[in-house]
């Protein structure tokens, strides 16, 4: 498109009581067509359906209306195949657009901004591209915790050693460790889901702040625009960015559990733990030492965090001190969101790719999950149940049996049964069979713990939710 504004002139769209147009460090900050021309299909969507009510209510003729539906057509397709000349002096996507509309259609165009502002025009466009980014970050979610469902019922009965402190702890399976994870990453989803019922409220026809005088329809708009409703309060319609800085909570918490993973993939396959391989599709090597496959996917995700953790904290900040109803500030918002996005789909997917990929080295999780006396517990519960000893008590006497394989540098299930009698005469040979891995979590049958069997009721249970 031809730049019809030159630096001397004043705005063509606002430009009215202005003498002269802005300086250039003026017309540099004030820009935003850089980075919200991203919301373009949304803005032609919304004028589209502005345009139609307008003439549905009789406020601008019909054949004004299918000139400015036509123009708005030929703008999309001009901007989806790069035949868009986007201009600074045009500030943002919404004058971008109209200022085209003009050249197109003529004086048709400037019937459009009835009944609306861009303030209202704006809350739409963003609402509208958040609302999209939810369903797609949706749709990833159910990607990945599908990925987990596969992993952990593959591995079911695979033995790990489960951590705290990141010391060993008790065993657990491999299964039950994936699911964790799906819990999670379930939660990150049904926040996801109460964003979009937050934000399904339609902005457009609440105008500068105090709605409007024509005789406009709100609620065929939010209809034809696929919202809930339209908003109740036009002050609140065109100040609030809440349903932004909620999706960039969403992202912060979704991103921490990512890093969390990503910790522990980076942790695991060390060649010091070795319970999991990367695959070459989602690992890199070392320029100089060639013995190295680096988890470099993880360790960015991991990073990715630190600039979603950045956006959130930098929109509560910008929003913070605002008065009622719009002020510029707000339009600062949208950067960050669309950085969020970026990373958070990537990150999601990466993940995604990575668990499905990784293969599990169940030899050296097993002989992991036995060392470090992890199932000291089962041998302190055998004696509560079996000998009738109060737990403080059974904790001590497994406390002396530990402290004797320590110094036999033997496991507890290879002390002998003498060994174990002379610290409770109690022990009979029975307990051996509470002091293997497998027994161990087999035995864990409580709602939600580690067993086999219960970690395959719970994978039944997300199977039917995903
Ligand atoms: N580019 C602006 C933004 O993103 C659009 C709204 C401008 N409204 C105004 N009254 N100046 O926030």
């Amino acid at each position: 498109m031809a730049d019809s504004t030159d630096t001397k002139s004043s705005n063509q769209m606002w430009g009215g009581r202005f003498a002269s147009g802005p300086d250039a460090i003026m017309e540099e900050i004030n820009a935003s067509i850089g980075f919200d021309k991203k919301l373009f299909a949304q803005d032609i969507r919304g004028s589209i359906a502005h345009a139609t009510m307008l003439a549905h209510q009789g406020i601008i003729s019909a054949e004004d209306k299918d000139k400015i539906v036509q123009g708005l057509n030929t703008i999309l397709s001009e901007i989806e195949s790069g035949n868009f000349e986007f201009s600074r002096k045009l500030e943002d996507i919404h004058m971008n657009v109209e200022a085209r509309l003009a050249t197109l259609i003529g004086p048709a165009a400037g019937r459009l901004h009835t009944a609306r502002s861009r303030n209202d025009q704006v809350a739409l466009d963003f609402r509208l591209w958040v609302k999209e980014e939810l369903q797609k970050t949706e749709q990833l979610l159910t990607n990945l915790i599908a990925a987990f469902l596969d992993r952990a019922e593959e591995h079911a009965d695979t033995v790990m050693p489960g951590f705290t402190h990141l010391q060993t702890a008790q065993p657990v399976t491999f299964g039950h460790h994936c699911m964790a994870y799906v819990e999670m990453f379930g939660r990150d989803r049904s926040r996801v889901r109460h964003a979009i019922e937050h934000l399904d409220e339609s902005p457009i026809g609440s105008a500068a702040l105090a709605g409007t005088g024509y005789p406009i329809d709100r609620h065929m708009t939010a209809k034809a625009l696929g919202f809930r409703e339209p908003t109740r309060n036009s002050i609140d319609t065109v100040s609030d960015r809440d349903f932004a800085i909620e999706f960039l909570a969403l992202a912060a918490i979704c991103a921490m559990h990512l890093s969390r993973l990503a910790e522990e993939i980076v942790i695991w396959s060390t060649p010091q733990f070795g319970f999991v391989r990367l695959s070459d599709a989602f690992s890199t090597g070392s320029s100089i030492m060639p013995q190295k496959k680096n988890p470099d996917a993880a360790e960015l995700v991991r990073a990715k965090t630190g600039r979603i953790n950045g956006s959130l904290i930098a929109l509560l900040t910008i929003m913070k001190g605002l008065p009622l109803a719009y002020s510029k500030d707000m339009q600062e918002d949208k950067e960050q969101v669309f950085d969020a996005a970026e990373s958070l789909e990537l990150a999601i997917a990466a993940m995604t790719g990575m668990v499905r990929d990784l293969t599990i080295n169940t030899e050296r999780m097993k002989a992991a999950a036995g060392s470090g006396y992890s199932t000291a517990t089962d041998l302190a519960d055998w004696l509560v149940r079996e000998a009738g000893l109060p737990f403080r008590d059974a904790h001590h006497v497994t406390g002396r049996a530990v402290a004797l394989a320590e110094s036999k540098g033997c496991d507890l299930a290879e002390l002998p049964l003498a060994d174990l009698q002379a610290i409770n005469a109690a022990i009979t040979d029975k307990v051996y069979g509470v002091l293997t891995v497998e027994a161990s979590v087999a035995s864990r049958k409580s709602f939600g713990g580690t067993a086999p069997s219960e970690v395959r009721k719970q994978i039944a249970y997300w199977r039917a939710r995903n």
